[in-house]
């Protein structure tokens, strides 16, 4: 790199179709170099309700050399960041961190998790560099195909039908979910009526014999579809219904692809709690491989109450 290249980072809610391909050009730049799956955001859900940047590109010149995105609602964001390989170890990490938490607390945020995979040396020392403590962890699982058997998605015979959530589903089926995932169905409700505002997002729910008994929505991303809140009624389970309805899922979320040239061959992923043995168990039967896994660190009130006193001395925009 030049170090004496000026960088700028800029904070915004979405990107074109250039910066797309140019974050997903960085990614794979710094996947190959620790052999990682990064978990990164492409933009905000609903951006124009966003009140703190879903992205935030670091430039030198035109070309991309850093990128952090921020995942999450007014209260809540996970984030995660990159910076290319030929640029590393030149506080790059740390403005993109300081720019990204002073967006958020800025914007009122409470809770900031940082995502970071475990086969990442860089970032673990990253994170330990910020005092950051492990909160959870989550395998990131992709779907092989190998158990989605004729049988599994043919079988008619119970009244089980699996159908994108109408208006009227939501309530029900945040009722089944909080059962499920024990948390309050108010948050439930919330998380569902957004994403259906959401041109992404898919929120489906199963029905056994014309009641609600569990769902799971679906998040198209730019290199993948996502699996996500999929649950079965606690007084459900162990019937083989989850099984029935990842088998729908899976079917489902492999014709998700935006561009119809991937459908057929779209990448199905999930993300699973790593002391989550039942769910994992039912997903690595169906066909599912853990490919990472990610933990999510927590920060210091004092860290992100007052942020990282920098000395950039390089003319930097932190907007
Ligand atoms: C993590 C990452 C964003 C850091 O970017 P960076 O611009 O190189 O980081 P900085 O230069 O700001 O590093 C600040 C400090 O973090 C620590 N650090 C960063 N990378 C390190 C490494 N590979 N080994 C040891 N310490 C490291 C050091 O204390 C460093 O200060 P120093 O260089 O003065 O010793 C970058 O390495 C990366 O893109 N990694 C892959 C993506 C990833 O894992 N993201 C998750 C991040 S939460």
């Amino acid at each position: 790199m030049a170090t004496g290249d000026t960088i700028i980072i800029s904070g915004q809610n979405s990107l074109s179709a250039d910066e797309l391909a140019a974050a997903l050009a960085l990614k794979d730049a710094c996947d190959a170099a620790e052999r990682l799956d990064l978990k990164l955001g492409y933009g905000a859900a609903e951006p124009a309700t966003a009140t703190y940047p879903a992205v935030l590109l670091a430039r030198a010149g035109q070309r991309l050399v850093g990128y952090c995105s921020l995942d999450g609602d007014a209260t809540t964001a996970e984030m995660c960041g990159m910076v290319h390989p030929d640029w590393r170890r030149h506080r790059l990490g740390m403005r993109l961190f300081e720019a990204a938490r002073a967006s958020f607390k800025g914007a009122g945020g409470g809770q900031l998790f940082a995502v970071c995979e475990d086969g990442s040396a860089s970032g673990r020392a990253f994170l330990r560099m910020l005092a950051a403590q492990r909160a959870s962890s989550e395998h990131r699982m992709v779907w092989r195909g190998a158990s989605l058997t004729p049988t599994a998605l043919d079988d008619q015979s119970r009244a089980f039908i699996v159908a994108r959530a109408r208006p009227e589903d939501y309530q029900p089926l945040a009722a089944a979910l909080a059962r499920a995932f024990d948390h309050t169905e108010e948050r439930l409700l919330a998380d569902l009526t957004s994403a259906s505002a959401t041109a992404t997002e898919q929120v489906y729910a199963a029905r056994l014999d014309g009641a609600i008994i569990g769902g799971f929505r679906l998040s198209r991303m730019p290199d993948s579809t996502g699996i996500y809140a999929f649950g079965i009624d606690p007084a459900q389970q162990r019937k083989g219904w989850g099984r029935r309805m990842l088998a729908r899922a899976c079917a489902l979320a492999q014709q998700n692809a935006e561009n119809p040239e991937q459908r057929s061959n779209q990448r199905v992923t999930l993300e699973v709690d790593t002391d989550n043995a039942p769910a994992t168990a039912l997903y690595r039967a169906s066909g599912f491989e853990i490919i990472t896994t990610y933990g999510y660190y927590v920060f210091s009130p004092t860290l992100l109450a007052t942020g990282l006193n920098l000395d950039v001395g390089d003319g930097a925009d932190k907007g």
